[in-house]
């Protein structure tokens, strides 16, 4: 039987964290070529994130630009992407998630009648606006794919709700449990040079932020009530890994870099922000992929959002909806900074684990494979 040919395309560094242990996975039987077609819509992210799973890119369109539009992203992926199709024909390609590479990918996958999958189907906040564009994202990656890989049975029911013929869903897991128990937990503190300023023992608070809507006002009160809760509590400090956009260091370094205790660093690598999330007191942070780590990690996550698209987070795991409102943010801060019953609250809602149990990707690579060998 000859092998089948599958892309998986990644852009941005969530993408390929998630991505990265369904690639592993379907490498690991011979039944599959696998490529990695890298957008490159984020360009050293995305790299540091594929490197640590030993991963790189087989073609790289290298389409970042700085403070890019997204008119830029879609119609530059939308162009690369189907060129390489074009060039390897595969019988099948992988996206993941909501990210514009995913759409734009997706859809030249589907104008070229070639059977897409999507990774981490089904998510929906509701609102088309919120988070955006990734809603939209996710809304029209799923109306064109062959494949919905839901995280959970929730992600499940929206497709449904939808429309989306019951036999096209797959309820999986989501692969960053896969990626987590990947990333071998280190008890000791990583020596890279970002938290080198972070003394041994001290009480930490990790902080991401990054998202589009949150661009200008949001972000600004969110920096504020960060430099209200170091005044009010100086035995604390910070761990502000700053995401490469360049609006969003801007408005981070304006409040904060000169608060001796936050420490604002580069991206990561994924070992040491996994670590940081284990050391750290608790998160704040608006990103998708923290909810749902956070939540695996049993370690309480104020969700810097209005609404989630990952609500399991909060109804069985650590997150809590905290959303961009400056005093909430403190007050909800200052709240598990104090009260131990509050921090043990959260902590004992995580009862189960609502992502998934760390082999997501291998039914997926299972799930395809018995698809080719029913004579497709
Ligand atoms: C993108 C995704 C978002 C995802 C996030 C993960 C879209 C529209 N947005 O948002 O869904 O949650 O990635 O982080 O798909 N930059 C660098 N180097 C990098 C990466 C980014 O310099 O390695 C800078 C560039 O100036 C770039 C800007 O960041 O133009 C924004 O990148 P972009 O991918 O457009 O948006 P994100 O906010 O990263
Ligand atoms: N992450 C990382 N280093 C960092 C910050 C985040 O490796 O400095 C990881 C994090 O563990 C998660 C992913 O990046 O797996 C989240 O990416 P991001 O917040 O950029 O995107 P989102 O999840 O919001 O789409």
């Amino acid at each position: 039987m000859s092998r089948k040919t599958v892309v998986c395309v990644v852009g941005t560094r969530p993408e390929a964290i998630k991505m990265a242990p369904v690639v592993l996975a379907l490498r690991s039987q011979s039944y599959f070529d696998v490529k990695i077609l890298a957008t490159g819509q984020h360009s050293t992210m995305l790299d540091q994130a594929l490197e640590h799973f030993r991963l790189s890119a087989d073609m790289n369109l290298h389409i970042m630009k700085e403070r890019q539009s997204l008119d830029h992203i879609t119609a530059s992926v939308m162009t690369g992407a189907g060129k390489y199709f074009d060039e390897t024909d595969p019988s099948a390609i992988l996206v993941h998630g909501d990210t514009t590479t995913t759409f734009a990918s997706a859809l030249a996958g589907f104008y070229r009648n070639i059977p897409v999958g999507h990774v981490e189907a089904g998510l929906r906040s509701g609102n088309m606006h919120l988070p955006f564009p990734e809603e939209m994202n996710r809304v029209l990656t799923d109306r064109i794919t062959s494949w919905a890989f839901a995280p959970t049975e929730l992600a499940k029911e929206n497709l449904l709700k939808e429309g989306t013929p019951e036999d096209m869903i797959h309820v999986t897991g989501n692969t960053v449990i896969d990626a987590l128990l990947y990333t071998v937990k280190s008890t000791s503190r990583p020596s890279c040079s970002e938290l080198a300023k972070l003394p041994e023992n001290v009480p930490f608070l990790l902080v991401t932020a990054h998202r589009r809507e949150s661009w200008g006002k949001p972000l600004e009160d969110i920096c504020h009530a960060l430099t209200m809760l170091l005044d009010a509590h100086p035995e604390l400090w910070m761990v502000i890994p700053m995401h490469r956009n360049p609006s969003v260091r801007e408005t981070i370094k304006k409040y904060l870099e000169n608060k001796e205790k936050a420490i604002l660093c580069d991206p990561l690598d994924y070992p040491d922000f996994v670590w940081a999330m284990n050391a750290s007191k608790f998160i704040l942070s608006d990103s998708g992929g923290v909810q749902e780590e956070a939540s695996a990690i049993k370690k309480p996550v104020l969700i810097l959002r209005d609404v989630t698209e990952r609500p399991e987070a909060v109804e069985k795991g650590s997150g809590v909806l905290v959303g961009v409102d400056g005093e909430k943010i403190f007050s909800n801060a200052i709240e598990l900074l104090e009260s131990k019953d509050r921090f043990m609250e959260i902590e004992n809602k995580c009862k189960l684990q609502p992502f998934g149990d760390g082999t997501a990707a291998i039914k997926i690579a299972e799930l395809l494979k018995d698809y080719f060998e029913n004579d497709h």
